[in-house]
């Protein structure tokens, strides 16, 4: 089957190209053995769109993202562009291309693959079959609410502040997107804020509540203050279905959970925007969870994986191809059975991997399954 499909890649700084990079060779692999094409558009982000034009995220950029049917994106940032005036950080690249195609639904599965239950910190009865999703509200909140700022007080003092900020119909989408994907799975959610000291949370709480009587059938829902879900996830991560929460609760907390599998190497996320009435489309970026990781960056170290993962969710999501989708995370996980491994996934007696030579085990995998 061929497609007419844009996939708009953006592979950024620090790891993201390298890891892009291998990513690209399954999207060939692909095309040479299951016939599927897509027109690829490359594009710069970040830093090292910085580097060239002097912002992280140019209009043509955007706009070539925005036409797009799915995003894949690297990742961003290094500490090179700690001096840069904050709007031009290249944070901002990627916070523009969420707020400007309103992605406000961030999905952010934690799974802990067999082979690699040893790999994580915690014991393994902990996190065996562990399988969890959280469900990140992405475009609001304290990373974008004003008033924000840097003030003057008087000649020695100064006052920085952020806004926590959420509407009714903002905690409503992410709620209904929540009560979606759990019924799709346990039907357990868990709803996480701060009602015991914000007002957010206070109202977050309260429209969850309206939300779940009106359209919550088929579900469990329960509240829990973002402190004690800290906790509950490295006490007992397997209590939890589905999390929903807000997006600085959720950024906190989804790297708690990542790490709970053993590697934020492993792990993908997808931001999806709403469903356009029109066109039935809805705006998607696909990435991995780690960030740049700039102190392996250059060196051929990092791990493929999640980036790899996030090529499958955006099959599975934005491209309905699901069985595309499945091979792949089914030859990722018999890669990770045995084989050399990248060095954030290191196990005794196996050998090291560099980000190619990982990427190679996941192809003779594939070339496995399915001859
Ligand atoms: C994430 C990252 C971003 C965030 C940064 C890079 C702006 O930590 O996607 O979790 O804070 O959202
Ligand atoms: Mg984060």
């Amino acid at each position: 089957m061929s497609s007419n499909r844009t996939l708009m890649v953006l592979p950024g700084d620090g790891v993201g190209p390298e890891v892009v990079k291998e990513t690209l060779r399954v999207v060939d692999w692909l095309g040479k053995n299951k016939s599927i094409s897509f027109n690829i558009k490359e594009g710069l982000v970040g830093g090292a769109s910085y580097d060239k034009y002097g912002t992280p995220l140019t209009d043509e950029t955007l706009a070539d993202s925005i036409d797009s049917d799915a995003i894949l994106f690297g990742a961003v940032g290094g500490p090179k562009y700690e001096g840069v005036p904050f709007e031009k950080r290249p944070e901002n690249g990627l916070l523009k291309l969420r707020k400007e195609m309103d992605l406000f639904a961030n999905l952010r599965p934690a799974m802990v693959f067999p082979a690699l239950v040893d790999a994580s910190s915690l014991k393994p009865e902990i996190i065996s079959g562990l399988d969890i999703l959280i469900v990140r509200e992405l475009t609001g909140g304290i990373y974008f609410a004003e008033p924000r700022g840097i003030e003057e007080v008087n000649k020695d003092t100064k006052k920085g502040y952020d806004t926590n900020l959420y509407t009714t119909p903002e905690i409503e989408r992410i709620g209904r997107v929540a009560f979606d994907l759990a019924r799709a799975r346990k039907g357990k959610l868990t709803s996480v804020e701060k009602a015991n000291v914000m007002m957010s949370g206070v109202l977050w709480r309260e429209v969850m509540n309206t939300l779940f009587d009106k359209e919550g059938n088929g579900i469990e829902m329960s509240h829990m203050y973002a402190d004690n879900c800290a906790m509950q996830l490295v006490r007992d991560p397997k209590q939890f279905d589905v999390i929903v929460t807000d997006n600085l609760f959720g950024d906190i907390l989804s790297d708690c959970a990542a790490m709970l599998t053993g590697s934020l190497g492993m792990l993908p996320s997808a931001s999806l925007g709403s469903i356009d009435k029109n066109t039935g489309k809805r705006h998607a970026m696909y990435e991995p969870v780690h960030g740049s990781a700039p102190d392996i960056a250059g060196k051929g170290l990092a791990n493929p994986l999640a980036e790899l993962l996030s090529l499958s969710m955006l099959l599975r999501y934005s491209f309905e191809m699901k069985e595309e989708s499945d091979l792949i995370d089914n030859a990722v996980s018999k890669a990770l059975e045995s084989g050399p491994r990248t060095p954030d996934i290191m196990a005794p007696g196996r050998e090291k991997a560099g980000t190619k030579d990982m990427m190679d085990l996941v192809i003779r995998k594939l070339e496995e399954i399915t001859n």
